[in-house]
């Protein structure tokens, strides 16, 4: 019922994938296969690809988002982005809090909040990501563990800048393994997060955030995942890099 009120997100996390020539070539053979879209169509593409990312898809329906940023406007930071900086290129939705960056880079969920304020600042939209290890999910914690991300990242955001956040659940388990989360533990988690941020923002608030799914989604699963009631979209990584696949679950979320 309240599904009805969200747009449908399906948004590609390209990773460490594709040089901007490459960038340019998946761009515009995905640019006809997604024209009719009933949804709203992000491809967040590494830094370096942007440029070409925001030139290919001008005048297209399809967003370019970014795959991380710094909380800082400017400084001694080397090697970081601002979010001024991307704005400039036109981006407008930053990935946040990717589970690889916090197993990889010493991301924590301090400086996912302090991240998610600066894009909000900034007037992008962050993607912010959360989930379970798998053995958090075997220790039955799962429901702690992302209430608990959701309550530390979205710290002191208000509740007008949350209405231009969406939320990617993404069982870390789930990620590149081919594993994917079933339709049920999707939407259990899915709602438990929506209830998360209703207890912090009010039940209407809540009812309007898109709350997507990640975690291996493919143009074989994506059906069954986005009928869920409170899957509101997907975050893909693997099938974005193919323009069929990618295409196949954006026609699978404007159904
Ligand atoms: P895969 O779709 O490759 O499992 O990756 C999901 C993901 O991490 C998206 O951010």
């Amino acid at each position: 019922m309240n599904k009805k009120l969200r747009k449908a997100v399906i948004a590609g996390n390209w990773k460490m994938n594709k040089t901007p020539s490459e960038a340019k070539v998946l761009l515009e053979e995905m640019i006809p296969l997604v024209k009719d879209a009933d949804c709203e169509v992000i491809a967040c593409v590494p830094y370096v690809d942007i440029c070409t990312a925001v030139d290919t898809v001008k005048g297209t329906n399809i967003k370019i988002g970014a795959e991380n940023c710094h909380w800082e406007e400017k400084g001694a930071f080397t090697g970081e982005i601002s979010t001024g900086m991307l704005k400039e290129l036109g981006v407008e939705y930053v990935v946040l809090g990717h589970s690889e960056r916090r197993q990889y880079f010493g991301e924590t969920d301090e400086t996912v909040n302090k991240r998610t304020k600066a894009v909000l600042k900034a007037g992008l939209k962050p993607i912010v990501c959360v989930g379970e290890l798998l053995w958090e999910r075997k220790c039955n914690i799962t429901e702690e563990v992302v209430a608990r991300q959701i309550k530390l990242d979205l710290f002191d955001v208000s509740a007008e800048e949350v209405k231009n956040v969406i939320i990617a659940y993404e069982p870390v388990w789930a990620i590149g393994t081919g594993v994917t989360a079933t339709d049920d533990q999707a939407e259990e988690v899915c709602a438990l997060i929506r209830e998360t941020l209703a207890k912090i923002y009010g039940q209407e608030i809540a009812d309007g955030i898109t709350i997507q799914y990640g975690g291996s989604m493919n143009d074989g699963n994506a059906e069954a995942l986005l009928s869920k009631e409170n899957v509101d979209g997907g975050l893909i990584g693997g099938a974005s890099l193919v323009a069929g696949k990618f295409a196949a679950i954006v026609s699978a979320a404007s159904k």
